[in-house]
């Protein structure tokens, strides 16, 4: 632990009220191992995982300890690297999702692993490339579990949230779909189109399970619908990031953290036993279809971000809506929190701490 300190955003106990949201002088990160690479943070970008683990929603896979420090996605420059860094160089622009044990991007500065991380490309600013690493990358690996291909019609649920703003606009922009239909509410309409969307169902006017009923070759489900399935084909896929994640993805969202006490296995275990049983009950519908069904969950991975995303940043066939951007201050961190919470941002929200 260094001795140097600095700012960073944190909750002291597992909470869900916006004041209890602030930043403090906490311990500089130093790297421990050699594959480290320590970021001066430019700007963060919030996604609900981390209010949900604010509020204690993944303790029984991620026991915390506290204060516990907040945001998985950064961009910033690099400071210095470990001695087996190889991709980066100190004064590099990088950016990614950090792994659970490294949260805390919404700060000063912050230690990565050198796998999690891309470079950001010249004519990219820190905010854009803030607001890719976790939705943008979640997106791609949910349309790629889909099996989605060139030419086929895809269905993606809320279509202006942080992953459905990825998932329309990479369904054509990287996989080459020739229909992506999406729902959005009133407002959202126009924008959702300008990302890409071909077809756009107004959730708050119609019920998209009837007017789309059996249109998509992959439905992919970012709001939490079991319903989904309506809209997919018989005989063809869906995916969810957001309804009840199955047992094994408990495992991944644990990824490499430290093993659990005795109490916490038990917990574990009981948790998987009783989701895997409320899945199954919640997936009838796709069984009775026999449309494929599965949770995906993220995999940070740096080379993954910078092979799809770079390329659409820097020509500028992707850009980003960005719903709000807070200053790095208590009241900034707070309307951050408060918004992301809310669940109806436009795109993504980024904290500016640079
Ligand atoms: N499994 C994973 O690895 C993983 C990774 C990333 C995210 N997630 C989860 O995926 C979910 C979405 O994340 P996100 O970052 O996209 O959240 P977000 O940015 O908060 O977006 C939520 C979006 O959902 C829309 N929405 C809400 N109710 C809706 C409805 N009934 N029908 C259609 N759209 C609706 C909202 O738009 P309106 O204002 O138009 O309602 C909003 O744009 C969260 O539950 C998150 O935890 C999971």
């Amino acid at each position: 632990m260094s001795s140097q300190t600095h700012k960073a955003a944190i909750v002291s106990h597992y909470t869900a009220k916006p004041s209890d949201f602030h930043i403090a002088d906490m311990p500089r990160p130093v790297l421990t191992t050699a594959t480290q690479v320590e970021i001066k943070v430019h700007a963060a970008s919030l996604n609900p995982i981390d209010y949900k683990r604010a509020e204690g929603m993944l303790s029984i896979a991620l026991p915390e300890g506290f204060p516990l420090l907040l945001g998985y996605d950064v961009a910033g420059v690099v400071v210095q690297t470990g001695s087996a860094v190889t991709r980066f160089k100190a004064g590099d622009r990088v950016y990614g999702r950090v792994d659970s044990e490294h949260a805390g991007a919404i700060a000063q500065y912050l230690v990565a692993e050198e796998r999690v991380l891309a470079e950001i490309p010249e004519s990219v600013g820190y905010a854009t490339a803030a607001s890719v690493p976790l939705a943008g990358l979640t997106a791609k690996q949910a349309l790629e579990a889909g099996g989605l291909k060139r030419g086929q019609t895809v269905f993606v649920s809320g279509g202006m949230g942080g992953v459905g703003m990825f998932a329309v606009a990479l369904a054509r922009l990287h996989f080459g779909a020739s229909e992506v239909i999406t729902t959005v509410s009133t407002s959202k309409v126009d924008r959702v189109r300008e990302m890409g969307a071909t077809r756009v169902v107004d959730y708050t006017k119609e019920d998209y399970t009837e007017v789309l009923r059996d249109t998509a070759d992959v439905a992919f489900d970012t709001v939490g619908d079991a319903a989904i399935y309506k809209v997919a084909k018989p005989n063809a896929s869906a995916v969810s990031v957001a309804m009840l994640p199955d047992g094994s993805a408990l495992e991944h969202f644990r990824q490499d953290r430290v093993p659990l006490s005795m109490l916490g296995s038990v917990k574990m275990a009981v948790a998987k036993r009783v989701i895997d049983c409320a899945g199954w009950f919640l997936t009838r519908g796709f069984r009775a279809k026999n449309v494929r069904y599965s949770y995906v969950v993220l995999r940070p991975d740096g080379e993954d971000l910078e092979r799809t995303f770079n390329p659409l940043l820097a020509s500028g066939k992707l850009s980003p809506a960005i719903s709000n951007t807070y200053p790095f201050t208590d009241a900034g961190v707070q309307a951050a929190f408060a918004e992301c919470r809310g669940g109806h941002a436009t795109g993504k929200i980024i904290i500016s701490v640079e």
